[in-house]
């Protein structure tokens, strides 16, 4: 058995602790919002944080998870950082098929939340790991500078 928060609720497993937290949370629980990409962790399409690191749920057991905190992209807006990044994308019109966002969105917070100011090198270094097949990257770039700009307000 294994107890762990997901978006501030108390959870409990007693599944295979072998399953990766994207099953879990996709499949066990209805939290689609996060994508599976290449599950090989390649691609960071279902980058969630846990304890408020971005981790690649594909490759993340729930077995490990034992009294950790999952944030997932439907609960990033229960804080000013989460808000002021998605208004961000909003306004920069980021996505184009959409399918790797959510994911961008949970590296660009845990980006921001450390580097409150990132450099254009710092922002491509941080989202080395986040592929978008549609080459969103420039609106990306443009959208983190302007939440770190709102954030600063
Ligand atoms: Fe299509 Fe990134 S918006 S993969």
């Amino acid at each position: 058995m294994v107890t762990l928060t997901v978006n501030g609720e108390s959870r409990s497993f007693d599944g295979d602790s072998a399953m990766p937290l994207l099953w879990y949370l996709r499949d066990e629980i209805g939290l689609t919002g996060t994508k599976f990409g290449c599950g090989m962790a390649l691609c960071g399409a279902c980058t969630v944080h846990v304890d408020g690191e971005p981790v690649r749920a594909c490759l993340t057991p729930v077995g490990g998870l034992a009294g950790k905190k999952v944030t997932t992209i439907e609960a990033v807006d229960k804080q000013k950082i989460g808000q002021v990044v998605q208004a961000a994308w909003v306004e920069q019109q980021v996505p184009q098929c959409g399918y790797c966002q959510s994911g961008q969105v949970m590296s660009a917070i845990a980006l921001l939340s450390t580097k409150p100011t990132p450099t254009d090198e710092e922002i491509d270094l941080a989202m080395s790991g986040n592929i978008c097949r549609c080459g969103t990257y420039p609106r990306i770039r443009a959208a983190i500078h302007k939440a770190a700009k709102d954030l600063a307000k």
